[in-house]
């Protein structure tokens, strides 16, 4: 078998193109206009380019950016006081704080202190409570790419066998409750699950979330399952730099039935959901009704 190829680039693509709709819908009908708020402490090069694509992203949909730059040696209380004003302005209705932040700051505070009902990353204590006890609440982008990419793919994911290997709270974590909440029966595997290959065997979803390049080859792979490669792996192959996912590309497509490539699978969904993300806070916000198939 040779797996369909799950196209993140057009999906994501597909996904703006719908948060731009409703944005320039809101605008027209409301005269509201989304506002998305980004902050990042320090000067790291890949956090650097990931907020520069955000803002480019959220300008291109129609929304309001707000930047935010600080100096590497910010301290914790002009953070927490620059949180707190965000959550006060009624502009801003999603507000992210790019991480890894300086070793000096505590990010569980810096996180907790931002509104929940702006909380684009879904990584506020309540809303990983909310999801959860599968009620409403802002859900983290990659794995809510993840799910619209699998619902999209197979309609219905009732009954299915997911395995997510990885237990991060930002990937494996919310993964598997939301897999949960669509009726899969949910295995999460990591490090120390015993014989790994034979539970990733019983995956009619196979999620890999694990940040180690290719580990899961084709062996761990259920003849016409689909697959979902959530690694971005740098690498030097025959002195080249290659980007490569947690999974073994070619042995897994050869016995999948779908797969997501790397790059181009989804990558290109988690700045696409966070701007969905700001849409469905700023409805939230207004009592407006949320935008259909953009939540989960
Ligand atoms: N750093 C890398 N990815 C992310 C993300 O999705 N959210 C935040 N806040 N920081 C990140």
């Amino acid at each position: 078998m040779t797996a369909k190829v799950i196209d993140g680039k057009a999906f994501a693509a597909n996904v703006r193109a719908q948060v731009a709709a409703h944005v320039a819908k809101l605008k027209e009908e409301h005269g509201i206009q989304p506002g998305l708020a980004v902050v990042l402490v320090g000067e790291d090069p890949a956090s650097q380019v990931y907020v520069r694509n955000k803002h480019a992203s959220t300008i291109e949909v129609g929304m309001a950016s707000f930047e935010h730059r600080l100096p590497v040696d910010t301290a914790e209380a002009d953070l927490l006081a620059l949180v707190k004003s965000l959550n006060a302005d009624p502009k801003v209705h999603g507000i992210l704080v790019q991480l890894p932040l300086p070793s000096h700051l505590n990010s569980e505070l810096i996180i907790n202190t931002i509104d929940p009902a702006k909380d684009v990353d879904g990584f506020h204590i309540s809303n990983v409570g909310l999801l959860g006890t599968g009620q409403k609440s802002m859900v983290p982008c990659t794995p809510l790419g993840c799910l619209m990419m699998l619902r999209d793919h197979h309609g219905s994911l009732a009954g299915l066998n997911a395995v997510v290997v990885g237990r991060s709270n930002i990937v494996g974590k919310p993964m598997a409750q939301l897999l949960l909440g669509d009726s899969c029966t949910v295995t999460i595997a990591h490090s120390r699950t015993k014989d790994l290959a034979a539970v990733c065997r019983g995956a009619d979803i196979l999620v890999a979330a694990v940040g180690r390049p290719e580990m899961l080859t084709g062996d761990y792979v259920k003849p016409g399952a689909t697959v979902i490669d959530v690694g971005i792996n740098r690498i030097e192959r025959d002195g080249k730099a290659k980007l490569v996912g947690d999974v073994h590309y070619a042995s897994a497509a050869a016995v999948a039935g779908a797969i997501t490539p790397v790059p181009g699978g989804v990558g290109p969904m988690t700045i696409a959901c966070l701007l969905a993300n700001a849409l469905t806070a700023c409805c939230r916000a207004n009592g407006l009704p949320e935008p259909e198939g953009l939540t989960a």
